[in-house]
């Protein structure tokens, strides 16, 4: 019988490596994260530097694994996941989402198809963040109208 699901992927089936990492802020936070994911099937690694990252460092060392395989979701946390997030999206090709309820966790998948998932240790419980990224995996991107506005958010700024 033909497949007529034109249904996208969900992350659940792109997805089974998470890379995480994080900020001094959020070290406990991540750790517990990755434990978690672990226990679901997933395989997750957290990246560390020899003193601890500053949330941009952070965020530079999961982008790069990122960029280097389109199956690896990435999980950026700091005190608020604000620093965070905004220098994650500095870079090419990057759709960080900062998240911090249910509905932002369900957009950040369906609409923004966030390859980097950004939360603040000082916001969330760790029960909380884990609750939240069960709802980013399990929620597949909708695709249609939503991919050339994603493609737009690296389209040139025209600032000199
Ligand atoms: C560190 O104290 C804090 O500023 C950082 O983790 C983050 O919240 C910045 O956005």
């Amino acid at each position: 019988m033909p497949n007529n699901n034109k249904q996208p992927k969900a992350l659940t089936i792109l997805t089974k490596k998470i890379i995480l990492a994080s900020d001094h802020a959020a070290a406990d936070f991540i750790q517990e994260i990755s434990e978690y994911l672990k226990s679901t099937g997933y395989e997750a690694t957290i990246l560390k530097a020899e003193t601890a990252f500053t949330y941009s460092e952070a965020a530079d060392a999961v982008v790069s694994h990122v960029h280097a395989s389109t199956h690896v979701l990435g999980i950026a946390c700091c005190g608020t996941g604000l620093g965070i997030s905004m220098r994650a999206n500095r870079h090419k090709g990057i759709r960080a989402t900062l998240i911090h309820d249910a509905f932002t966790a369900e957009m950040a998948a369906l609409h923004s198809h966030a390859n980097i998932i950004c939360m603040g240790s000082r916001v969330l419980t760790v029960e909380q963040a884990c609750a939240l990224l069960d709802i980013v995996l399990n929620t597949p991107f909708e695709g249609g109208r939503h991919i050339p506005r994603l493609e737009q958010l690296d389209a040139p700024t025209g600032e000199k």
